[in-house]
């Protein structure tokens, strides 16, 4: 496992920041996160002590293992940065600065990966606002070996979500839930509306085929489908979706499209969660490592897994009709649904390392602790704060 060091890169209409370490190489900012630090709070931090600047955004960029001395690799984590204050502050571990043009000539003992990454860099951003809708794949494990989580996840958010969806849930006409997993809010909804027919989508086909091994009365059906890609004729009276629109980086099409696939007098329930909102008492550090460490990996790949609130900015942009809007947080508190939190850390942990968020060691270390001191009776905990909205759109029903 290669070290990580995390670099910014900071543009004045000079060129972008370079500093020159002891050893005579021009370097950009940055440098290893501590444990238990993200990588946002690093490159904040270093850029802070080796510049004495002050990071206000970090935009990931692009990654790249990178000989940095001759046989020491390192995985150098690329952000470009927005910054406040222009008085460089040189720490001790350099000797000088340069801001430096990347349209002109390559600096001598400006090292080539340096140089390619930069330029790489800066063109790939350009280019980001062209690129299609695209999803990330999927980073949990789907299908059975996902059961227990599921089944769990199921436990601690299944009453809040169908206490919500029963306010809204048509008694006949077309129900589509999208990313329906395992399928069991399909299956709830097809035995609460008996005269409605309904579809659970989902992209993962061993997700469909556990959903399809239960048995479901004769008004439901499972499909595989990629929601960013699913063409439909037919218009749907309700669609659900719930802890979906987090793992996919254009939400915003992805609502518009669903929009499209309602009928001019149809409900789109959406309940997506914030990931920040967990805590427990007493405090479990292993607990906040966990989930900054999933927040970190969102980061790192273009989402904020805390989505909610991006979510209801989102839809005020939209056509639509707000029906009802709450939050909700479960508590859990029973040593049986906090497994969660390890099977979820679990499931997520070889993405962890391979991204080189944590090491295999620090994923060890969590998830003893998790079930040392988090799964022990003494602590009680929050589930995740979801926000729950109803929309319809502008021109259906007021
Ligand atoms: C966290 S699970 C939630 C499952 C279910 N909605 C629930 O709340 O229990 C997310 C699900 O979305 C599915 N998914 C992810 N991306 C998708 C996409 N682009 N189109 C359809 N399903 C997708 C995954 O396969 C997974 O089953």
């Amino acid at each position: 496992m290669e070290p990580v060091s995390v670099k910014a890169i900071l543009q004045s209409p000079h060129g972008v920041l370079f500093v020159k370490n002891p050893r005579g190489e021009w370097e950009l900012p940055g440098g290893r996160p501590e444990a238990g630090e993200g990588l946002e709070a690093a490159l904040a931090r270093e850029v802070e002590e080796e510049c004495g600047l002050t990071i206000t955004s970090a935009c990931y960029l692009d990654s790249q293992s990178c000989e940095i001395i001759p046989g020491r690799r390192v995985l150098l984590v690329f952000f470009r940065c927005e910054y406040t204050g222009h008085a460089m502050r040189l720490s001790e571990e350099h000797t000088d600065y340069r801001w430096v043009d990347l349209a002109g000539e390559q600096p001598t003992r400006l090292p080539d990966f340096y140089w390619q990454a930069c330029s790489a860099a800066m063109n790939r951003t350009l280019a980001i606002p062209a690129s299609p809708m695209q999803t990330l794949d999927y980073p949990l494990p789907t299908g059975e070996c996902d059961r227990r989580r599921l089944q769990l996840m199921a436990a601690i958010y299944d009453p809040a979500t169908t206490e919500f969806l029963l306010r809204h849930l048509p008694s006949e006409g077309r129900i589509l839930e999208i990313g329906c997993g395992h399928g069991q809010i399909a299956r709830w909804m097809a035995e609460r509306s008996p005269k409605a027919k309904v579809l659970g989508l989902d992209s993962s086909p061993a997700q469909i085929a556990v959903a399809k091994a239960s048995e479901g009365s004769a008004n439901l059906d499972f499909r595989v489908g990629d929601i960013t890609r699913w063409a439909e004729e037919h218009r749907f009276d309700l669609i659900v979706c719930r802890f979906v629109l987090l793992h996919l980086q254009e939400r915003a099409a992805v609502l518009q499209s669903l929009l499209v696939l309602l009928g001019s007098t149809g409900t789109l329930v959406i309940e997506e969660p914030s990931l920040s909102s967990l805590f427990c008492v007493p405090r479990v550090p292993a607990f906040e490592q966990a989930n900054a460490a999933i927040l970190a990996y969102g980061r790192l790949h273009g989402l904020d897994y805390d989505c909610a609130a991006a979510l209801w900015e989102m839809l005020a942009g939209l056509k639509v009709e707000i029906q009802e809007a709450r939050f909700s947080q479960p508590t859990v508190w029973s040593e049986e649904h906090k497994q969660v939190v390890r099977l979820s850390f679990q499931a997520f942990s070889s993405r962890l390392v391979e991204a080189g968020v944590l090491e295999p060691a620090q994923v060890a270390q969590i998830v003893a602790s998790l079930v040392r001191d988090y799964e022990s009776p003494a602590v009680i905990s929050s589930g995740l704060r979801t926000l729950q909205i109803a929309v319809t759109p502008r021109s259906g029903r007021s």
